[in-house]
Parts: C-alpha cells; sequence; structure tokens
C-alpha cells in the first residue's frame, strides 16, 4: 500500500502496557466470507477496523451480500450482521472487486468464486499485484476453474464454473492457499485433500466444523466435501495475536520491561512467537480464558530480560510467518547470532520483507548478513538514531518501531500509515507504553 506518513519513535527509558488490540484479522476475513455463504444471519462481534478485513467486507457487499453496517462506514469495534442467503444469492459485480493490500482477501475469495454461478475480476493495489496468485490459481485449474491471470499475478479474471473434488499437496506451507482450496471444495463434487508440508494456521477449518461442514483432519492431511448448508455464526472475534506480538515482543527487549495483553487468540498455530520468546530468555505467562468456544483466547504477559540469540529453521518460520520481521528487530538486541532460515517466503509477502528488514536494520546500525532465504543479526548492539523505511509493509513499520525503541535518539519510520492494514492504533498503543 501507499505506506505515506512518517511517525517518530523515541528512545524508551521504560516500557509498560496493558492493553487489548483489534480483533484477529484471519479470523475475521474467514467469518465474513463464510457467513456470506450460510443460511441465516451471522453476528461476529470486534471485527478488526483495519483496511485488510474492510477490503473483504466492501468485496462481499459488492458481491451482493448484505452487511450491517454497510462497509463504507468504519468497522471499528462494531457488531457485524451478515445475512447469509448461501452462495447462490451471490451476484456478479459490476465493478472489480478491490482487494487493496489484502493477499487473504484475494487468495481465499478466489477459492470461492471459482466454484459460482459468477464473473468477477479481483484487483489490488501495486504491492498485491506483484504478489504470487499463481499458488492458488494453479491448484484450482486441476479442480476445473476457470481462471485467467497473466504471468501468475493479479488482476485475476474468475468465470465461476463447477469443480471437482481433487487432492492437493502443497509444495510450500500457506494457510492461505490450504483456505483458498478448502473453500473451492464446499462448492466441489467429491472431496477436496490439502495435504500440508508443516501446519499452518487453522482459522478456516475450525470455523468450517462450528458452522457444520463435512471435515476431516487426519495429521496434516485436510479433506472437505460439498456443503450443503452452512450454519450461521454468533461468536466475537479474539484479539488478532499477530498484533499483540509487538507490543509483547517490545516488552521482552530489557528487564524491567513488560506488556500485558487481554483478550488475544491464543489458537496453538498462531503462539509459537511465545516459545520463542521464552527460548531467547522472556518471563512468558499465559492464562487462557475457561469460556472458550472454537477459537481460545485469553491473557498474555510478557516481562523482559537479557535475551539470548535464537535459531529458526523453516518449520518455525511458517508457525511465526507474520512475527518473523518483529524477532529480526528484537535479535539486534540479543546475546548471540540470531539465525533464520527457510523464510525465502518473505520475499513475496506486503514486501520483500528480508530486505526490507535488512535495510531498516542496517540503516539503525545492526549488524545483519542477508541471505537468500533468510537472514543473520548479531547482537547486542546498540542502535542509533535514524530514518527507516517499511516499504509501504504494516510489519516492517510496527518491527522497525519495536527496534527504535532502544535506539540512541529518535528514529523516523516513513511509510508507517501502513499499520493501518492491521493495527490502526500501534504508534499510539506504543507511544502510551513507553516512558
Ligand atoms: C494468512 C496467512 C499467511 C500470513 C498472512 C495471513 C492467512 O500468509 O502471512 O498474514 O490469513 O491465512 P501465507 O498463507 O501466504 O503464508
Amino acid at each position: 500500500m501507499d505506506g505515506g506518513l512518517t511517525e517518530r519513535v523515541d528512545p524508551a527509558r521504560s516500557f509498560h502496557a496493558e492493553l487489548r488490540v483489534p480483533g484477529d484479522k484471519s479470523i475475521a476475513h474467514r467469518a465474513l466470507m463464510l457467513a456470506a455463504i450460510a443460511q441465516g444471519e451471522s453476528r461476529i462481534d470486534d471485527v478488526p477496523d483495519g483496511a485488510d478485513v474492510q477490503a473483504t467486507a466492501r468485496c462481499l457487499a459488492e458481491l451482493g451480500v448484505t452487511i450491517h453496517p454497510h462497509p463504507a462506514l468504519p468497522l471499528r469495534g462494531s457488531e457485524i450482521h451478515v445475512e447469509g442467503r448461501g452462495m447462490q444469492a451471490w451476484k456478479s459485480p459490476t465493478q472489480d472487486l478491490q482487494c487493496a493490500n489484502s493477499g487473504t482477501t484475494m487468495r481465499l475469495l478466489t477459492g470461492l468464486l471459482a466454484g459460482s454461478a459468477l464473473r468477477a475480476t479481483l484487483v489490488g493495489d501495486a504491492s498485491l499485484q506483484r504478489r504470487p496468485m499463481d499458488r492458488v490459481v494453479r491448484p484450482l485449474r486441476r479442480m476445473g476453474a476457470r481462471i485467467i491471470a497473466i504471468d501468475g499475478q493479479a488482476p485475476l479474471h474468475i468465470e465461476g464454473t463447477t469443480l471437482t473434488g481433487v487432492e492437493h499437496q502443497l509444495a510450500r506451507p500457506s494457510a492461505q492457499v490450504k483456505s483458498a482450496l478448502l473453500l473451492a471444495g464446499l462448492h466441489a463434487s467429491g472431496e477436496t485433500t490439502v495435504i500440508e508440508p508443516s501446519p499452518t494456521r487453522d482459522h478456516t477449518e475450525r470455523l468450517l466444523r462450528v458452522m457444520g461442514a463435512a471435515l476431516r483432519v487426519d495429521g496434516n492431511r485436510i479433506t472437505v466435501r460439498r456443503a450443503q448448508r452452512l450454519a450461521p455464526l454468533v461468536f466475537s472475534v479474539p484479539g488478532d495475536f499477530s498484533s499483540a506480538a509487538f507490543l509483547l515482543g517490545a516488552a521482552a527487549l530489557r528487564p524491567g520491561w513488560s506488556a500485558t495483553v487481554h483478550g488475544v487468540g491464543l489458537n496453538p498455530s498462531r503462539t509459537r512467537f511465545l516459545h520463542i520468546l521464552r527460548a531467547m530468555g522472556a518471563n512468558v505467562a499465559v492464562a487462557p480464558y475457561p469460556d472458550q468456544l472454537f477459537e481460545p483466547a485469553g491473557m498474555v504477559t510478557v516481562e523482559g530480560a537479557r535475551l539470548r540469540a535464537v535459531d529458526l529453521d523453516g518449520g518455525d518460520v511458517a508457525q511465526v510467518i507474520d512475527e518473523v520481521p518483529l524477532l529480526l528487530a528484537m535479535a539486534t538486541q540479543a546475546e548471540g547470532a540470531t539465525r533464520v532460515t527457510g523464510a525465502g517466503e518473505l520475499r513475496v509477502k506486503e514486501s520483500d520483507r528480508l530486505a526490507a528488514m535488512a535495510d531498516g536494520l542496517r540503516r539503525l546500525g545492526a549488524q545483519v548478513e542477508e541471505e537468500a532465504d533468510g537472514m543473520t543479526v548479531a547482537g547486542p548492539t546498540p542502535l542509533r538514531a535514524a530514518t527507516v523505511d517499511a516499504h509501504g509493509d504494516h510489519r516492517i513499520a510496527m518491527a522497525l518501531a519495536v527496534a527504535a525503541l532502544t535506539a540512541a535518539g529518535p528514529v523516523q519510520v516513513s511509510g508507517a500509515a501502513s499499520v493501518a492494514v492491521s493495527y490502526p492504533g500501534f504508534f499510539e498503543a506504543l507511544r502510551a507504553a513507553t516512558g
């Protein structure tokens, strides 16, 4: 996205946060889409107000789905009502579906629309239109989908058609690809199976199960059958673990610093970051709430420490895919060399996140070696005042802002408006915690 705006981050002498974070983006995208193909009215509370989820809501409204309040209005903290009448009630949009910066919107909607009776064109911003879409288009074509993409990138022209379930062995772990194929499987004949090389977030599977879809999970094999009828949803979206991670990670940087996040999602496929924090030496306390439905949530407290370096391989990376930039930032303050490998996927996120982090951390004076599929960061290194560039990417803006807390002077983060994608109030929360 056009990252705009420069935010100044001052060095922190102390850091104490106690807060809630916006609802989980991954869960909210899926909940809105599935509610839109269910039969009946869904009520989804704590839908996040970030631009990505708003893009999904707007696309669904374009497809004729009735959503209250209308997605043209700000979503902040609101309860969203979605009137599901099955995908048969959707209509071909009269204009392109604008997915903005959101890969999840584009990939999951492609899966849904592939088996519809509609025609639609999905477009995105400059960043999204550079990202690889062949990873969903190719396997969907194996099911019979009619999708035109040039060089495997958006715009994606979809002509909905009859799909046949097949078995997909994924080449790389990706929750977006897995989900797109499972959503297509809801409208395919026979069974659609996805085999993951290593586990990724399972929000789609949990929602499908609670809504009554015929879903089987057997180790790394997930199978879905055509859904005649999905039940509507009534639930609150837990806080986004990946947003909370930035405050928790900041607190970990120094002994005496702390952060507590209430109401945060604790789905085990998202929380590997907490294990890594512990391995780095931070104190982590987790208090799950007792009355959990299908997505666990609770309170997490992190207390800082003198951090130690860690090694992260491809299996770890798949579990902390959105926290890798933050971990690289934290590694500048850890004793020893932190080595991240098997992280080539970071190059095709909202920005090339390995290049963007290497650039930003070097400007701050960190010792960084960028590799084709990872990075080595030596620490602890005192950081300096500098201007750094978020490269239009929300997670880079937040990761560099966290590193900046330990710098000797103020750091200007340019392109900081990109945080609106997932955590519009991030800089306010960071400042409120900083003493
Ligand atoms: C997401 C999956 C991940 C993640 C993204 C959200 C999802 O992407 O990086 O922020 O909601 O399924 P990949 O599937 O491309 O790894």
